[in-house]
């Protein structure tokens, strides 16, 4: 993948030709090139004249300074723009007011109307990225006050209101920069239609002479070089071209980011011809994602993207409190300024990079799901699925076309009893039936090229499982077994506190309904291997098990004692008989012992800060000690959490945090627990 810029240099063969050309002539300063560059660009814009001068930059302040202003003057600008605008202003001696903005970010010509006064002698409105301010209001309102108009186009070289090019409305001042839609590194170009303008600005461009040594005023040296001209000659031949690519670049863009909550696309009024300068969008208060996030979104899909611009030009200190600004409330241009952002627009963007850039905009895309089995499990996966902001479940399988129906329609689903149709309908498959079908299921689905999220027990038997985990490698897909309580908030806590554990005690008790089919191992007890093999980090070497049927002839009661590789031992107690519902971790490590309630969602860390034997009257002992209870960051419902995990894994081509690998392990030893309890 390869880093798309936000703007893109490429000087062509024929820049190459024609700055030889110069170069052999010997003749590098002002000279014939310069005046086809007038030429031509007078022609573009559809006026008699355009002077080339060193910068932009330079081109408003001599714009400035042959319409006589200066000291006392005012001129009303945009505070929305590059500070250029602003220091132009500044360096012709004239005082700067800031009129707001409209949505389409120039300058707004009710905005100029209330501030036009009797010191005002100029309006300069900027055609930022490229697009023409209000020319025909802007011009009416100059012309009813009997002031002129400097149009800053530094960024708009061809934009258009109807047929006529910006740079005809007033006197037009453009920027020849490196980055400039036209560009010959750094250079600047004055459109003007008044002979008068046209022909001061030649005579203050050269020190004031028309006449080698005959001054007529005093001047500078505002000219460009043949060299650069001849950079920017044969662009502005292949200016339409250049602007028709940039055109339909943004034309990709706006189709392809419409309809994102929070983000609005560029908006073009009517009649007016935008030359995409830069693609700007605007991130809203109410959209899902920051500025700054979207940024970083882009950093990581590789992407350039630029902030233009992020403060009003005068917020900078070195700007607050300068007698000559008078600085207007104008909270539009504020608040733009804050929620802009320029995505790559320029010509050498191919279709695909275009795309790329939609794509890494939007984000990536939920999947659409399936679940298949519509049991208990089956509907509290629908249930939360729906918390799951954007995740869709197009359709619930069941056998029991009644059942599936039932689901279906309480979550806003379709029904199938047909499982290669439920595939059919989905990116990814949630399968919740029971586990003797898991292996079976399981692989069609992974061979069907969907990711899986499988209830846990992975499989019932080692072979299935391994054939699993093999199927989703070959096929590249993510295999996740849903081992609920590792999402468990208690548990995401616990496991940010185990330090050096030394031992756990797992309970897993409670008035559980008998279910004949489900064996308390596998059922249950597995949840707890699990959790003991992510609390300790390490495998288990060996297990010992009991069991005894307490309530019928089904298997009732597991207690199991494991061994990590790590010299950890943990001590695991599985039952449906209790009268008390307990889920808890007892962690105890050298330091502390951290106890996880994980039905109340709360975590206790113990730690004896004194203790002492009293032997008076027997032996007995005193203990004082430490309890904190952490903060939870998060809380909610395990499923909840685990569904997003997979969600998310399968949006970022994630590895699940448990894989069919730990799903295997916990099987493996799970199987291995209940073989030897039934053994005797
Ligand atoms: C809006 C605006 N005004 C003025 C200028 C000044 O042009 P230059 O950099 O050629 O001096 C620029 C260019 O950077 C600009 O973007």
């Amino acid at each position: 993948m390869s880093f798309i810029p936000i703007t893109s240099v490429v000087i062509g063969p024929e820049e190459e030709a024609a700055v030889l050309e110069v170069l052999r002539s010997g003749k590098l300063a002002q000279g014939p090139v310069v005046a086809e560059l007038e030429r031509s660009f007078a022609e573009l814009c559809g006026v008699p004249h355009a002077v080339a001068v060193s910068n932009g930059t330079v081109a408003l302040v001599a714009a400035l300074e042959a319409l006589g202003l200066g000291p006392g003057d005012e001129v009303i600008t945009t505070p929305f723009s590059f500070a250029a605008t602003l220091n132009a202003i500044l360096e012709s001696g004239a005082t700067v007011r800031f009129a707001d903005i409209r949505d389409d970010f120039t300058i707004d010509p009710e905005s100029v109307r209330a501030l036009v006064n009797e010191r005002t002698k100029a309006i300069m409105p900027v055609h930022l990225y490229g697009l023409p301010a209000d020319m025909p209001a802007l011009t009416a309102i100059a012309e009813a006050a009997g002031v002129r108009i400097v149009e800053d186009a530094a960024q708009a070289h061809g934009a258009r209101i109807g047929d006529r090019a910006v740079g005809s409305f007033g006197v037009g001042c453009f920027s020849l920069y490196a980055t400039k839609n036209l560009q010959c590194g750094e250079g600047g170009l004055i459109t003007t239609a008044d002979d008068a303008v046209a022909d001061r600005l030649r005579l203050l461009r050269n020190q004031g002479m028309r006449v080698r040594y005959q001054y007529e005023v005093p001047g500078h040296n505002w000219r460009l070089t043949d060299l650069q001209a001849a950079i920017a000659v044969p662009q502005v031949g292949r200016l339409a071209a250049t602007t028709a690519r940039r055109a339909a670049n943004a034309e990709r863009l706006t189709a392809g980011l419409a309809g994102l909550p929070g983000l609005a696309t560029p908006t073009v009024p009517e009649g007016r011809g935008h030359v995409w300068h830069q693609y700007t969008v605007r991130i809203g208060a109410d959209a899902p994602l920051t500025r700054d996030d979207l940024g970083k979104r882009l950093e990581q899909a590789e992407i350039g993207y630029g902030l233009y611009y992020p403060r009003l030009m005068h917020h900078y200190d070195c700007y607050v409190g300068h007698p000559r600004i008078a600085a207007d409330a104008t909270p539009r241009a504020e608040s733009a300024a804050t929620q802009v952002l320029s995505l790559p627009v320029h010509q050498h963007l191919s279709e695909g990079e275009v795309d790329r850039i939609v794509a890494a905009v939007r984000g990536p895309s939920m999947p659409d799901l399936a679940i298949i089995g519509a049991g208990i499990m089956g509907a509290n996966h629908g249930r939360v699925a729906r918390t799951v902001p954007d995740l869709t479940v197009t359709t619930v399988c069941d056998p029991d076309i009644d059942r599936a129906a039932a689901l279906a329609k309480s979550i806003g689903a379709g029904y199938t009893s047909s499982v290669d149709d439920a595939i059919a309908a989905a990116d990814a498959v949630v399968l919740a039936t029971p586990s003797e079908t898991h292996g079976e299921l399981g692989e069609r689905i992974l061979r069907s090229g969907r990711d899986l999220l499988i209830e846990k027990p992975i499989a019932t038997s080692v072979a299935d499982a391994r054939r699993l985990i093999d199927v989703a490698e070959q096929q590249d897909r993510i295999l996740m077994v849903g081992h609920v309580e590792r999402f468990n908030p208690v548990v995401t806590e616990l496991l940010q506190l185990v330090d050096d554990p030394i031992s756990l005690e797992i309970a897993r008790v409670g008035p559980y309904p008998n279910r004949a089919l489900a064996d308390v191992v596998l059922d249950l007890m597995i949840h707890d291997v699990d959790l003991a093999r992510a609390v300790t980090g390490a495998e288990i070497v060996e297990h010992r098990s009991m069991t005894r049927v307490v309530r019928s002839d089904e298997q009732d009661l597991a207690c199991a004692l494991l061994m990590f590789d790590n010299g950890v031992v943990a001590n695991v107690t599985a039952s449906r008989i209790s009268q008390n519902k307990v889920r808890r971790i007892t962690l105890t490590q050298r330091a502390n012992c951290v106890v996880a309630d994980l039905l109340r969602q709360q975590v206790e860390v113990h730690r004896i800060e004194h203790s002492e034997y009293l032997s008076e009257g027997g032996v007995r002992y005193r203990q004082s000690g430490l309890v904190e209870i952490p903060f939870l960051s998060q809380h909610g419902e395990p499923l909840m959490h685990e569904l997003r995990h997979f969600a998310d894994c399968v949006v970022n081509r994630r590895q699940p945090a448990v894989s069919g690998a730990d799903g295997l392990a916990a099987l493996e030893v799970c199987l291995g627990i209940r073989d030897s309890a039934l053994a005797g």
